[in-house]
């Protein structure tokens, strides 16, 4: 029961102003709202917006920068808003404990100082992440650097450097997104039936004939994409969650869970003018390219695009266990639900850790499912999936990684930011059903 519509124009995200002449400095105004929005034509369904009807504008900054932002909540609930993958104190991070009222504001201020990179912002509140995410509330934010600034790919925003936010809705026959969980839903977490693009259904994007950078967010609440291309075409990754890998990997199919991030370079020379690719889904098409006139463009992928120290697993001066447990309202991580009050687990500042995260949610006659884990305030590095090394495109820094029935995952970080921080199932369902838990760093 996909929705059908005609094509339209790819939406691009604007990117935010920034309010401070200070070139040190950034300062942005954001705005959570309740809005309307057809995404069937003739037909409105209720949203959330920020600065708009529908997700929210796109947030650059470079690193070195320092960064306010002012928060005003326009909407009839309390919300947050959590900088996904950005490494701050615990109290610019906009967990749980950083409710915005109605009517009220937040203004955080951090400073860049991790690599360049494509990030996300969405709300936090307490066992309400899910409708509000859900009902339109997310944004990119993009770091750029030295590294960025100097290698020689496409970043032309808009044009061959372009946001795909990829969401997928339950449209009811009125058009409307609502968000009532069924019991289904609980268990495996929210799945639509139609994917939305910047907010689009049936979206195109007309490109050069050349190389075209993908910036790509899984930004929904629950399901697992598997992309390629109807003419099976490869592509490279260039970055992960936390930034660039060392070199391109080339690959026909990448898969992201809830709340990863990848961005790719897509060769699109070999297209006449009008032809047209399109973008797959475990097989539907959601998304078609469509070339540009002009000559094709030259493009040679960078070989080496960056260096990523990898952190010494010996400098780890603990390893802590997290289980994945338990389905659909007992969804937890090792035994416990969360608790906004307790504090699970206690760091020290500068501490590089090991952190092994198994899924054992799996058991009995259900069989198992998969659960994307994400930490706030850190990027981490895969060290290995069930002993054996992570793929290439797993080699760089992460924020979030899936973690298969009966896997065991471990992962590695350094943790430079202190405060209370909190680790969840980015499965927005599970996180407010309380598989989540919160971390502090003592300075
Ligand atoms: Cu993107 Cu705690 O979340
Ligand atoms: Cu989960």
């Amino acid at each position: 029961q996909t929705i059908n519509t005609k094509e339209t124009a790819l939406p691009i995200p604007p990117l935010l102003k920034d309010h401070d002449p200070d070139p040190g400095k950034a300062e942005f105004h954001l705005t959570a709202q309740n809005a309307t929005k057809e995404f069937v034509p003739g037909k409105k369904t209720e949203t959330m917006g920020y600065n708009g009807n529908y997700l929210g504008p796109v947030i650059r900054v470079h690193k070195g920068q320092e960064v306010s932002v002012k928060v005003k909540n326009k909407l009839d609930d309390m919300t947050t808003i959590h900088w996904h993958g950005l490494e701050v104190d615990g109290d610019e991070d906009g967990g749980p404990h950083s409710g915005i009222q109605p009517r009220e504001s937040w203004s955080p201020e951090f400073k860049i100082e991790q690599p360049a990179a494509t990030l996300w912002y969405h709300p936090h509140p307490e066992q309400e992440t899910g409708k509000q995410v859900y009902k339109g509330l997310a944004g990119l934010f993009l770091i750029e650097d030295e590294v960025s600034d100097r290698l020689d790919i496409p970043k032309e925003y808009g044009v061959d450097d372009v946001p795909l936010v990829l969401q997928d809705k339950r449209f009811d026959s009125d058009g409307r997104i609502d968000y009532d969980l069924g019991m289904r839903d609980v268990m495996n977490g929210l799945q639509g039936n139609t994917m939305l693009v910047n907010g689009a259904v049936n979206p195109f994007l007309k490109v050069p004939r050349g190389m075209v950078r993908l910036r790509l967010l899984n930004g929904s609440n629950a399901s697992v994409y598997e992309l390629n291309f109807n003419n099976n075409q490869s592509f490279h990754q260039i970055a992960s969650d936390g930034g660039f890998l060392e070199e391109p990997e080339e690959m026909d199919k990448i898969i992201l869970g809830p709340a990863e991030r990848a961005e790719i370079l897509v060769d699109f020379s070999d297209l006449k003018k009008g032809e047209t690719v399109q973008l797959e889904n475990k097989g539907s098409e959601f998304m078609k390219f469509k070339a540009k006139g002009g000559d094709p463009e030259d493009y040679t992928i960078p070989t080496k695009l960056t260096t990523v120290d990898k952190i010494d697993p010996d400098q780890a001066v603990k390893t802590r266990k997290f289980a994945f447990e338990g389905m659909g309202p007992r969804v937890n991580i090792n035994g416990k639900q969360f608790d906004a009050d307790r504090i699970d687990e206690e760091l020290k500042m500068n501490d590089t850790e090991i952190w092994e995260i198994t899924n054992e949610s799996g058991m009995g006659m259900m069989g198992g499912m998969m659960h994307p884990f994400h930490m706030h305030g850190v990027q981490f590095q895969v060290l290995d999936r069930d002993g054996d090394p992570p793929p290439a495109n797993e080699t760089g820094w992460k924020d979030t990684v899936l973690v298969n029935p009966d896997e065991k995952v471990r992962v590695i970080a350094t943790f430079k930011h202190p405060g209370e921080f909190m680790y969840h199932c980015h499965i927005l369902e599970h996180e407010d059903a309380g598989m989540m838990g919160q971390f502090e760093v003592e300075e």
